[in-house]
């Protein structure tokens, strides 16, 4: 992608070195993702993940300084035409709202500042990835999101940008899958990952170190998280099993121990 960076925008010092990490990012984007990108800046991650065809959908970038938004509007006119998804850049504060911009989202890309992810922005992502385990109870709260009625919640829901004239579909049901974690702080980093496997929500598939500043000890970690469900699954068929097994032991003790009538 031919990005433009406005000197107001936040945009990554060693370009070469991202450029590999963003190859390396959209191995992990299965094909017909709908993607949304938190924290995204000019939205350069949204926009590759854009122009390498793997959505059918849409991609949404989320970002809450407004001097991005000419950046990321020069950028995407230089996107390749008919790209088959709707492209959209929104200026607000993920952490506001978080839940609404994972629903309807099979892949969400998180790329915070150097202190990591806000709180509420890991309990929204905890929750969606034990919504199906959960789902009874996360329903509720879940679809809250779609009665909100604060002007400036709704207005920041609407697109800044808005790029392709395809028509979105309804996407609710659609939580994320894939989660895809780029850090520039790994102190912060670590407590994060070690929050989202907690309670089995997300599990660490694989990590990738890049070297973004050579002379320092700082590392640029791209790490992809997956959606626990069919772990937890197995984990409580197993347990289901091993109590059943126990239980028939019991009763067999019992009835072997009970005397026989005369
Ligand atoms: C490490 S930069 C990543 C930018 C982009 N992904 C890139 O690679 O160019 C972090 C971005 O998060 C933005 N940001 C910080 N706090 C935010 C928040 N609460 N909501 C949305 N964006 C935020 C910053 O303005 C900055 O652009």
């Amino acid at each position: 992608v031919d990005i433009c960076l406005d000197p107001y925008s936040f945009g990554q010092a060693n370009t070469l070195s991202f450029n590999s990490l963003l190859h390396k990012l959209i191995k992990y984007v299965p094909r017909g993702s709908t993607v949304v990108d938190l924290y995204s800046g000019a939205g350069v991650i949204g926009l590759a993940i854009a122009a390498s065809r793997k959505c059918s959908r849409s991609v949404r970038c989320v970002e809450i300084n407004k001097m991005s938004k000419l950046s990321f509007e020069k950028s995407a006119s230089r996107l390749p035409p008919n790209l088959g998804c709707t492209i959209t850049w929104h200026n607000t504060d993920a952490s506001a709202e978080p839940i609404h911009w994972l629903e309807g989202s099979s892949v969400a890309i998180v790329d915070p500042p150097r202190k990591g992810l806000h709180p509420s922005v890991i309990n929204a992502l905890q929750r969606v990835a034990l919504s199906e385990r959960k789902a009874f109870k996360a329903k509720s709260s879940l679809t809250k999101v779609k009665d909100e009625k604060r002007p400036w919640i709704l207005r920041a829901r609407e697109p800044a940008v808005h790029v392709d004239s395809t028509i979105m579909e309804e996407s609710s049901g659609i939580w994320p899958e894939t989660l895809i974690y780029i850090s520039c702080g790994w102190d912060s980093f670590k407590k994060d990952c070690k929050s989202l496997i907690s309670n089995e929500a997300w599990h660490l598939e694989n990590a990738h170190a890049f070297n973004f500043f050579p002379g320092t000890d700082s590392i640029e970690v791209l790490a992809i998280f997956r959606r626990d469900s069919g772990i937890a699954q197995k984990k409580t068929k197993t347990k289901t099993k091993t109590k059943a097994k126990a239980k028939a032991k019991t009763k067999a003790k019992k009835k072997k121990a009970k005397p026989s009538k005369v």
